[in-house]
C-alpha cells in the first residue's frame, strides 16, 4: 500500500500541527521532535503496536552485519566510492541526515553524512603501530589524504522501486573537507581569523527548522591538539595524536564548535555561541515564537551537558548558553557580564566560550560520564541524553539520562533528572551512543564499546560480543525492553540512524570495521565484502517489514 501522508500526519496527531517546532517534512518524522500526547493515538494503533511481532537478535562476534527477522540491507556508499569526478566519499562515516529537495517528493533529497576521523592504516597508508610518537613520522602528502577523508559529504539520493541510489555527479553533491574555508558566526575574530580552514572530528549532529544540517565537532585534540592553562592561566600547547599542527599552523582554538552547513551550496558557518569542547551532537528545538534551544553534550569523561536558549529567532548567536548542574536540577549560565567569578578569569565572554570547560567548573556545573548523543521524545518531549561509560570510574556501561524540563518548557532554568536506563547485563546493552526516535515513538539506541576492550575475555564487555543497534519499544509485552535488532562486523561501530521521511527505510552508518588490523594483508575484518578484500566504513539503508511494522505503517489505510 502506498504510503499516505495524510493518514499519517493524523496517526502524530492533529495538535502537532498547530505548533510549527520543525521543518513540515519533518512533522511526521521520528528523526526529531515534535510534541504528541499518548491520546492522540487512536485505540486501534495502540493495539496494532501493543501486539507487534518480532524476533530479536542474538549478541554475535561475527564479521557481518547481521539484521533481526524481516529486515535487508543494501550498501548505499563506501568510502572512497565516488560522488562526482572530483570528489570521493570520505572515511569513518558517522552522523546521517536526509532532508527532501522539495517537501513534495520525500522520495529524493539530500543525504548528509559525517566522516569523523580516519585509520592511518586504511587512508594513508601508515601503520602508526609501528611507531611510538606516530606523528612525528608522516609526510605532508599523507596529512593531506587525512585531511580530504574527513568532514562530511554531501550527496543526492533517489528512491525508486523501493530501492535508495546515490545520484552520482549531481549538483549537489560535493565534500567538506580539513581544508574547506569556514566563517565564524561571531563577531570577535578568534586567534586573529574571522573565517578558519576546515573541520573534522565531525561526529554525531542534527538539523535546523530553517532546513540547514549541523554537524559537530567532537575529538578535535586529536588532529591539532590543545590549548591547556596552567594555574597561573599561562597558556601550553598539547601535541596532537595526528600531528597535523607539524604541517599546518592551524590553532586548536578554530575547532570543537558546532558548524552549520547549507545543503543548497555547501556553505559552512561555526557557531561560536555555543561554545566549544567535544561536542557529539547538537539537537534543536523550536519555540513558538521560533526561539530555538539547543542541547550539546561534551563527549569526555567528567565534562558536562549544555544547552543554549536563543534570544532572536532561528538565531545560534544571540543568546545564552547554560550548563547543567543535575545534582540541583538547573541550568547554570555562562555569561561572563553576570558571574563574577567567570568576569575574575576570563577576558570576556569570547574566552568563556573558548574554554568552556574551565567556565563550566568554576560554576559547579556536574560531571557527566559522557554525554553523547541527546533525542526529544516526540510523545512526552523528555530529553534523553546517552551517558556510554566512564572506564576510570568503573562506569563501564554507561546509562541513559532523562531531562524533564520543569513544566514542559524547552526555555526553563530548571529540571529534574533521573535514570532512564542503566546499561549491563540485566537490560541486554551496555555503552549507549546515538539514540533515534522513530514515527510511532519507540527508541532506537546504537553501542559503541571501545574496539580494543570488545570481546575481550574476562573484560566487561565480553557478554555483548559485537557493537549493536536496539530498540526500546514504546508499546507491548516488551515495552521497556532493550531488544537488539543489528549486530556490526568486527571492530565496527553503529552509528547514525536516521529514518526516511516515509519511516521506511532506516539509513545507518557502518563506522571502523576492522580498526583493530594491524596487517593490510590480515584485516581483521572484510566487510562489505567488495573486491578489494579490505574493510570500509559505509552507508547501509536497512528495509523490510519489521522498519515498517515499528513505525506502523503498513496500517495506515487510506
Ligand atoms: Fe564520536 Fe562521542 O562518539
Ligand atoms: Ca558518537
Ligand atoms: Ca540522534
Ligand atoms: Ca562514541
Amino acid at each position: 500500500m502506498e504510503y499516505n501522508r495524510r493518514k499519517f500526519i493524523s496517526f502524530l496527531g492533529k495538535a502537532s500541527l498547530g505548533t510549527a517546532i520543525i521543518p513540515p517534512f519533518l512533522k511526521f518524522c521520528g528523526n526529531t521532535n515534535t510534541s504528541i500526547s499518548i491520546e492522540e493515538i487512536s485505540s486501534d494503533h495502540l493495539r496494532y503496536l501493543k501486539n507487534l511481532p518480532f524476533e530479536r537478535l542474538s549478541a554475535s562476534n561475527k564479521d557481518d552485519l547481521l539484521l533481526a527477522k524481516g529486515l535487508e540491507y543494501h550498501t548505499l556508499i563506501k568510502w572512497g566510492d565516488k560522488i562526482s569526478d572530483d570528489d570521493n566519499f570520505g572515511f569513518n562515516n558517522d552522523f546521517i541526515c536526509f532532508m527532501p529537495l522539495d517537501d513534495n517528493n520525500l522520495k529524493d533529497g539530500l543525504l548528509w553524512v559525517n566522516h569523523e576521523y580516519v585509520n592511518p592504516l586504511f587512508v594513508s597508508n601508515f601503520n602508526y603501530r609501528n611507531y611510538k610518537n606516530p606523528q612525528q613520522h608522516r609526510t605532508i602528502e599523507q596529512v593531506d589524504k587525512e585531511m580530504y577523508n574527513v568532514g562530511g559529504t554531501i550527496i543526492r539520493i533517489k528512491e525508486e522501486n523501493g530501492k535508495w541510489q546515490i545520484v552520482e555527479n549531481d549538483p549537489h553533491n560535493r565534500r567538506i573537507t580539513a581544508k574547506t574555508p569556514i566563517l565564524l558566526n561571531w563577531d570577535t575574530p578568534i586567534k586573529g581569523k574571522t573565517r578558519v580552514i576546515g573541520t573534522h572530528s565531525n561526529c554525531s549532529g542534527g538539523i535546523t527548522p530553517w532546513k540547514t544540517f549541523l554537524t559537530c565537532e567532537e575529538n578535535y585534540d586529536s588532529f591539532y591538539g590543545e590549548t591547556e592553562y596552567n594555574e597561573k592561566n599561562i597558556p601550553s600547547h598539547i601535541p596532537s595524536w595526528y600531528g597535523w599542527e607539524n604541517f599546518y599552523n592551524y590553532p586548536p582554538e578554530h575547532y570543537g564548535w558546532v558548524v552549520e552547513v547549507d545543503p543548497k551550496d555547501g556553505k559552512a558557518q561555526k557557531h561560536i555561541a555555543l561554545g566549544r569542547f567535544a561536542h557529539e551532537c547538537c539537537t534543536l528545538y523550536e519555540l513558538k515564537d521560533k526561539r530555538v534551544v539547543a542541547y550539546t553534550g561534551d563527549d569526555k569523561n567528567n565534562e558536562h551537558l549544555y544547552k543554549f536558549i536563543s534570544s532572536k529567532p532561528h538565531s545560534l548567536k544571540e543568546g545564552t548558553l547554560y550548563v547543567a548542574d543535575i545534582d540541583n536540577g538547573k541550568w547554570l549560565a555562562l555569561d561572563w557580564e553576570n558571574q563574577p567569578v567567570l568576569k575574575n578569569k576570563f577576558k570576556d565572554q569570547t574566552e568563556v566560550l573558548i574554554r568552556a570547560r574551565e567556565a563550566s567548573k568554576l560554576l559547579g556545573a556536574t560531571e557527566l560520564n559522557r554525554p553523547e548523543d541527546i533525542e526529544i521524545d516526540p510523545i512526552t518531549g523528555n530529553i534523553f541524553v546517552s551517558l556510554t561509560n566512564n572506564y576510570e570510574k568503573n562506569d563501564f556501561h554507561g546509562s541513559i539520562l532523562k531531562i524533564e524540563e520543569n513544566d514542559g518548557a524547552f526555555d526553563a532554568l530548571k529540571f529534574k533528572a533521573t535514570t532512564y536506563k542503566a546499561g549491563g547485563e540485566e537490560n541486554g546493552f551496555s555503552c549507549p551512543d546515538n539514540l533515534a526516535f522513530d514515527l510511532a515513538g519507540n527508541l532506537w539506541i546504537t553501542s559503541d564499546m571501545s574496539g580494543s576492550k570488545m570481546n575481550q575475555e574476562d573484560g566487561p564487555y565480553m557478554p555483548f560480543k559485537n557493537n549493536s543497534l536496539f530498540v526500546i519499544p514504546r508499546y507491548g509485552k516488551e515495552a521497556g525492553k532493550v531488544i537488539r535488532i543489528a549486530s556490526a562486523p568486527k571492530d565496527a561501530e553503529l552509528t547514525g540512524p536516521w529514518f526516511s521521511p516515509d519511516g521506511k527505510t532506516l539509513f545507518l552508518s557502518v563506522q571502523h570495521p576492522g580498526e583493530q588490523t594491524t596487517d593490510l594483508n590480515k584485516p581483521t575484518s572484510k566487510w562489505p565484502f567488495d573486491q578489494d578484500n579490505i574493510p570500509k566504513p559505509a552507508v547501509v539503508a536497512i528495509t523490510g517489514d519489521l522498519i515498517e511494522k515499528f513505525n506502523k505503517l503498513n496500517q495506515i489505510e487510506e
